[in-house]
């Protein structure tokens, strides 16, 4: 247990007018001078827009995923004024490949929303407090942009973060939210409030490059010296792993429509199970008795035409896939009819793609008249 939030902090920080913690570790950040490109385009232009959409893109995402979808951001959007004029299909296909589509959706929403406040884009807020009230945004991110684009002491915990906090107080515990919540408050005492952002980052990036989950480098770690895991020679107990996520199996259906070439896609609610927000079949999931709970506007029908099942995993959910093929007579208003060959570029989700893969591979074989 923490015992008490003031003495873990002084623990690690024991001449708190010193600052000795924060300037050890952002002593060691400024020498890595790690070279990634939201720092330089921040380092270079100075705009709040370069941190606010890498924060958006690592939320849940590593960052090799993300630096090749970056530089592309900002070659269609190089300012939150381009972005808030865009359409929404256009953002969809900016940020291709990373999943959790939703996040992208917000990060539009809100460009408008600040565009609107000022049509140059300046009405930025600048506290945590302001940031968090923006669509998408949570304490995590809210504490990030704040503090690297405006300075503002507010520490970020983010996975990183907390395995180093258990390392350095040897908490050989599952961190759960109450740890979180006390860890938020420990980094809060700790940072320094003349250097917020180079704090923060220092902090995630010590966790992802040196306190790393398997081999920490503890001679290479600037805060060796306050460490009681190394002291103890703890590091791989501190934190206890979390138990293991137990799967879940859902039976799900797609449909792909067809009417005179073109292919109906639907864009899934926010209430849907997986891919909210997402462009692509229309789908449901089936529940007891065979009952369909439908992930956009549309309910169709089962079709006497089914390819699969195929397989697919999106976090805990295991997921049989059953794709039904339908040819329309009439095409659904509720459905944006897209041109076979754009099909393919405007599936973002592995699970859409699969599904239309499957398509391709038996359409040629695929008796039209089944299909009618
Ligand atoms: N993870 C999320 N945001 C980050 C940042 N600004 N620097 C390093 N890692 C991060
Ligand atoms: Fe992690 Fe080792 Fe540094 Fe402690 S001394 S914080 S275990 S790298």
């Amino acid at each position: 247990m923490l015992t008490s939030i003031a003495s873990s902090v002084q623990a690690l920080n024991p001449k708190p007018s010193e600052k000795t913690f924060a300037r050890a570790l952002i002593l060691w950040y400024r020498k890595q001078d790690r070279k990634l490109p939201w720092r330089e385009r921040f380092a270079a232009t100075g705009d709040p827009f370069a941190v606010w959409v890498s924060e958006i893109m690592l939320q849940q995402t590593t960052i090799q995923a993300v630096l090749p979808a970056y530089a592309r951001f900002f070659e269609t959007f190089p300012d939150i004024v381009a972005l808030a004029k865009a359409e929404e299909e256009e953002v969809r296909l900016a940020c291709r490949g990373l999943g959790y589509y939703r996040r992208f959706r917000f990060l539009h929403q809100a460009a408008q929303e600040l565009v609107r406040r000022d049509p140059k884009g300046h009405a930025w807020p600048k506290d945590f407090k302001t940031w968090r009230e923006l669509p998408g945004i949570g304490d995590y991110t809210a504490a990030a942009i704040s503090s690297i684009a405006f300075g503002y002491a507010k520490g970020v915990v983010d996975g990183n973060v907390e395995r180093v906090l258990c390392r350095l107080l040897d908490l050989r515990v599952v961190v759960d939210a109450s740890w979180k919540r006390s860890f938020q408050k420990v980094v809060d005492a700790l940072i320094d409030p003349e250097a917020p952002g180079d704090f923060n980052q220092a902090f995630m990036e010590l966790g992802q490059t040196v306190c790393t989950k398997q081999n920490p480098d503890c001679s290479r770690c600037p805060l060796h010296k306050v460490c009681q895991a190394a002291q103890n020679q703890s590091q791989h107990l501190a934190p206890q792993p979390k138990p293991p996520m137990a799967f879940e199996d859902v039976s799900l259906h797609l449909w792909i429509l067809e009417h005179k070439g073109k292919i109906g896609l639907a864009t899934r609610h926010d209430e849907a199970r997986f891919l909210k927000g997402s462009l692509g079949f229309p789908t449901a999931h089936e529940g007891k008795r065979g009952r369909f709970t439908w992930d956009s506007e549309v309910t169709c029908e089962p079709s006497p035409m089914i390819l699969g099942p195929f397989r697919h995993s999106i976090t805990k959910h295991k997921i049989e896939a059953k794709v039904h093929l339908y040819k329309l007579s009439k095409p659904l208003p509720e459905l944006e009819w897209t041109p076979h060959e754009e099909v393919e570029t405007r599936l973002l989700a592995n699970l859409d793609r699969k599904a239309w893969k499957l398509y391709e591979k038996h359409r040629t074989r695929l008796d039209p008249q089944l299909l009618a």
